[in-house]
């Protein structure tokens, strides 16, 4: 198999995440829990795999990280946490969210939940033919109540790079909303820098650009939410998975300090420790030169595809506003079908459809079909995009 859909999850992972979970699963233990040196080692190499996160994206306090299944369920406990009727600052009776076209079912799913039983107000902000958001549109949109402003860093759908810090900018000069940022397929593969992103949420999965296992992400939580991570007083967020914390069972609520306010229950310590290794990978190898790779596959996929007559690449052409993903449609052919003939023809690997962002494919005209996507990762090779390029013209 050549496996192209590393947006979906990232396949091989980083050299050392089995051997990693092997260990760990000799001498598992519950962490905290139980005080014995295998719950304490246990402890420890979760503080190490969060201390590791913490390096890579200059987190000064590394609890200021909670761990969480996927991006799906850190975006949920950011969103649900932050809407509750009982963080909602004084005088908005119902809170605006500014969210936009462009997002994972993940971020639009919630959001028209909540709208639909009446707890918010949602704006769903265009963008540009090249899918891309406009800091403007998101600026305009803002409103009184509005409270949080939820968007993507990279279109899954599109690979598109959006202007994450402009507009946690523009949000924060104009507004006391808080910023919660999509970073699923841009941590491992861009700089995700909380200072220089400037949001006050950022949530990621751990096993896509992080080459960790499924079941792994994290939910980073800035200032403006919670002040002091060791005294959560004030927070604008509430847990809203309560449980136990191997910590102080005394207290009848969670804790309120980082990260255990946000991390009831036994932690995936299986795919932390494996989390651990593909972080260790990430930081050796590093982003920018991850980055620079990935960009070089694509340019060489660009170049190809333009030479194919009857393909259509979705978004920009420029590499430099885009990840290691692309999309593209055919004339008169499906691209499940060409999705379909890849695999079983061709042993190659591709996701067709809408890739979980349907109004990112109704903003490119590329509803409901959707796209074919590719999209290569760290181990992807030059032969491997040759193959695809052959692959795809025969095909057609
Ligand atoms: N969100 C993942 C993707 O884009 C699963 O394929």
């Amino acid at each position: 198999m050549i496996y192209l859909d590393h947006a979906a999850t990232a396949s091989p992972k980083a050299p050392g995440v089995a051997d990693a979970i092997t260990r760990h699963l000799a001498e598992i233990a519950n962490p905290g829990r139980g005080g014995h040196r295998w719950a304490t080692a246990t402890e420890r190499m979760i503080d190490d795999t969060r201390l590791a996160l913490a390096r890579l994206m200059h987190v000064d306090d590394h609890r200021r990280l909670a761990f969480t299944l996927n991006a799906t369920d850190a975006l949920n406990m950011a969103m649900r946490g932050t809407l509750d009727a009982s963080v909602t600052p004084a005088g908005i009776d119902t809170p605006h969210v500014v969210t936009t076209v462009l997002e994972h079912n993940s971020i639009s799913r919630p959001l028209m939940d909540l709208r639909d039983r009446g707890q918010i107000t949602l704006t769903q902000v265009g963008c540009d033919d090249d899918g891309i958001l406009r800091v403007e549109d998101i600026v305009a949109a803002l409103q009184p109540e509005t409270t949080l402003v939820a968007f993507l860093h990279v279109s899954n759908a599109l690979g598109t790079i959006q202007p994450a810090a402009a507009i946690a900018g523009a949000v924060a000069e104009r507004s006391d909303a808080l910023v919660l940022l999509d970073a699923s397929q841009s941590i491992g593969v861009l700089p995700v820098d909380v200072e220089a992103l400037g949001a006050d949420f950022i949530a990621f999965p751990g096993h896509k650009g992080l080459l960790g296992p499924t079941g792994t992400g994290a939910l980073y939580v800035g200032p403006r939410v919670i002040a002091d991570p060791g005294h959560v007083v004030d927070a604008r967020i509430e847990p809203w998975r309560h449980g136990g914390t191997g910590g102080d069972s005394t207290f009848p609520v969670q804790p309120r300090e980082l990260p255990h306010y946000l991390e009831g229950g036994t932690p995936n310590t299986v795919g932390l420790a494996g989390l651990r290794a593909g972080l260790e990978y990430v930081l050796g190898a590093t982003v920018e030169s991850i980055h620079a790779h990935e960009m070089e596959l694509i340019a060489r996929l660009l170049r190809g595809l333009e030479a194919i007559e009857g393909v259509r690449v979705i978004g920009p052409r420029d590499v430099d506003r885009r990840i290691g993903a692309v999309s593209m449609v055919f004339d008169g052919h499906d691209p499940a079908d060409v999705g379909g003939i890849l695999d079983t023809t061709f042993g190659i690997a591709v996701r067709p459809g809408l890739h979980c962002a349907p109004y990112a494919h109704e903003a490119m005209g590329t509803f409901p079909a959707g796209t074919l996507r590719t999209s290569v990762g760290p181990f992807t090779t030059d032969a491997d995009i040759d193959a695809l390029l052959d692959a795809l013209r025969r095909c057609l």
